[in-house]
């Protein structure tokens, strides 16, 4: 494919922030710039900034010494361009983003982020822009890539946890519960779980028995082992629980009417913030059912935080380097995804609104049983 005069491509990086998304920047920005002659912008705060025309610079120098650091330079945004908060109401902003995409003479906008924004990203495809996105997010619950760069690092900083909560409760001889990110996948305390020993591990996608997970420490301790340590992925629920989640997340897909939508949207809204206290209760219940203390920890933000591992600048920068390369040969309305040492463009349409979680047959899931680990079914 013949490749075309100077393109200019705008770069902006939504919702939550992970390690990784610096380099991925620094990877679009250097092969554009250094290799296809293209110029580069960037706009801040994610979709908002894009929308007030907030840009930020991009050029070769302040791509320099990026790499290696956290977070994200231009800023992000859980903002949405078919629903975003402006002068107190929420409003539709896409023709303002198309006007500032023309202003900036754009040929062409990379997106990077989790699965919000490859449904943001759809939403622009179909208003006629030409985007690209790259799949980030510690949550590695991107649909059609292998594995979503922010992942390996959390992993990295969650097994580290698990490994120092070992030593304070085989210490004190108590159940030390370690909450861990995830959002509504279970990846991350999976993996987690597993490199760090973890003797049980709880997640989304397997409904838990709060009686068979004390039995797994009882049994523990009948052995001998009188601590145990419960990695509890954000989004696990109780059998029970997922029950209501189910119902109440249904009655919202199914609901017609305004009021319908409303109610729907205020029950779910009501369950998630009576679930935020799950693993606390659940410390609870295990300390009343097995005679052992317990403590909880609660690792949040941390697992977001700091510099990328090896592995994520690596993939971060490959798929960074691919989407130049794309835009170059003028492909557009594709998420670049991760296919084993390639990358592969995948039509934004097979990954919007679609969450990557643990198949009940993965191969980490039967591991983790085959080292003994309960998951509390
Ligand atoms: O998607 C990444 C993530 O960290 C999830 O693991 C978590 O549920 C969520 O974001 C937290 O969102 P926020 O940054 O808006 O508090």
């Amino acid at each position: 494919m013949t490749r075309h005069a100077t393109k200019y491509i705008g770069i902006l990086t939504s919702g939550g922030d992970c390690p990784g998304l610096n380099a991925a920047i620094r990877g679009v920005g250097k092969a554009a710039q250094g290799i296809f002659g293209m110029q580069v912008i960037g706009f801040r705060d994610g979709f908002r900034g894009l929308m007030e025309n907030r840009t930020a610079p991009l050029g070769l120098d302040n791509l320099s010494g990026i790499l290696t650091v956290g977070g994200t330079i231009l800023g992000t945004s859980r903002d949405k361009p078919r629903r975003m908060l402006v002068g107190g109401k929420e409003i539709d902003v896409s023709e303002t983003i198309i006007a500032n995409y023309q202003k900036h003479h754009l040929d062409a906008l990379v997106c990077i982020g989790g699965g919000g924004t490859q449904k943001n990203a759809l939403y622009l495809k179909e208003k006629g822009l030409n985007v690209i996105t790259l799949p980030k997010t510690i949550d590695n619950d991107v649909a059609m890539t292998d594995v979503s760069f922010g992942y390996h690092t959390a992993l990295g900083i969650a097994t580290e946890a698990i490994d120092r909560l070992h030593s304070t409760a085989h210490s004190h001889y108590r159940i030390v519960v370690v909450e861990i990110m995830g959002h509504r996948a279970g990846w991350l305390a999976l993996g987690a779980g597993i490199a760090g020993g973890a003797d049980v591990i709880l997640l989304p996608e397997i409904p838990y028995d709060v009686e068979k997970v004390a039995e797994a420490i009882r049994q523990r301790s009948r052995a001998g082992k009188h601590f145990s340590v419960v990695a509890v992925a954000e989004g696990a629920m109780s059998a029970r629980d997922a029950a209501h989640f189910r119902a109440a997340d249904e009655s919202k897909q199914e609901a017609r009417t305004k009021l319908e939508r409303k109610k729907a949207k205020n029950a779910l809204q009501e369950f998630q913030t009576r679930h935020a206290g799950n693993t606390l209760r659940l410390a609870k219940q295990l300390e009343g059912l097995t005679g052992l203390e317990s403590r909880v920890t609660i690792l949040g933000y941390v697992q977001r935080g700091g510099s990328p591992s090896a592995v994520d600048r690596l993939l971060a920068t490959r798929l960074g380097t691919a989407c130049a390369d794309l835009i170059s040969e003028g492909v557009y309305g594709v998420m670049v995804a991760a296919r084993g040492e390639k990358t592969e463009p995948v039509p934004l349409e097979k990954v919007a609104g679609k969450r990557k979680t643990v198949p009940l047959d993965h191969a980490w899931i039967t591991s983790a049983r085959l080292v003994g680990t309960s998951l509390g079914d």
